[in-house]
């Protein structure tokens, strides 16, 4: 039985598309058994669908989750050995289509390994993926706003299935040390893992546009970043 992983933060740019396609590829290079590696899937509730581009696939589709939930057609786009996305082509969701996104997904659960969301919160079907989700991972700033804003969201959904949060964008100023303290704070006596920053890098963006990952680049400085992300896929996948 697969499992639901959700990105989500209600704040735009933090990252969570190209951290969804970063986690979701390295769960998909490892193996669950000698030989075989992990089915992964990609899903998402925004139809910019960023993850095309950050994974060097051009936005010409003409079938997604649409198709794929109101008429079963398969429509998925093999992005990596083993790891799908999905794309989305508007926004405009029915009850109809909500009801049967929840049959969808249990299917999805019987044929991949683990299902990524890259989440956005202005829509209606982010609450159903929410609660869809074993796991939500959160991608944040260092900034007041973004940090007030997750001390809310960790009001506002079940706390027991954040997996992680993320700082990103890291620029080492003083304030974002001290929005890291509190959050440290916030999360101590839970079973949340708030990983060490991930540093505002140039390496980063050259590899977006050249629409590579992480894990396809033997830059010395994708070091630091590949072991953050090592150790979520890592609890992810053994917990
Ligand atoms: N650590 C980082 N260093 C540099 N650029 C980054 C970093 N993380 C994300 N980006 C860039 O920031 C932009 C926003 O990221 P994205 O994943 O699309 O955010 P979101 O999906 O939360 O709106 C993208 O252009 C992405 O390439
Ligand atoms: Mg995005």
């Amino acid at each position: 039985m697969g499992k639901i992983i959700t990105i989500k933060n209600n704040k735009g740019g933090v990252g969570k598309s190209w951290l969804t396609l970063q986690l979701a590829h390295l769960t998909s290079m490892i193996e669950k058994s000698p030989g075989i590696n992990h089915k992964v899937i990609i899903l998402t509730s925004d139809s910019q669908n960023n993850i095309l581009g950050y994974s060097g696939f051009s936005d010409n589709f003409s079938v997604g989750l649409e198709q794929l939930v109101n008429k079963g057609e398969s429509s998925e786009i093999r992005i990596r050995e083993n790891l799908y996305y999905v794309p989305l082509l508007n926004n405009n969701f029915s009850n109809s289509f909500r009801e049967k996104l929840k049959a969808t997904l249990k299917n999805l659960k019987n044929n991949y390994d683990f299902i990524f969301i890259d989440s956005v919160p202005t829509l209606n079907i982010d609450k159903d993926f929410v609660d869809s989700s074993d796991y939500i991972i959160i991608p944040t700033f260092l900034d007041t706003a973004t940090t007030e804003g997750i001390i809310k969201l960790m009001d506002e959904i079940d706390m027991t299935k954040i997996l992680a949060i993320i700082p990103n964008k890291f620029t080492k100023l003083k304030t974002e040390t001290e929005w890291y303290k509190i959050l440290k704070n916030q999360v101590r006596g839970t079973n949340i893992n708030l990983t060490h920053p991930i540093k505002y890098s140039s390496l980063i963006n050259s590899l977006i546009e050249k629409g590579k990952t992480i894990w396809e680049s033997k830059a010395r400085g994708a070091e630091e970043t590949q072991l953050i992300l090592y150790g979520i896929v890592e609890e992810l996948i053994y917990e």
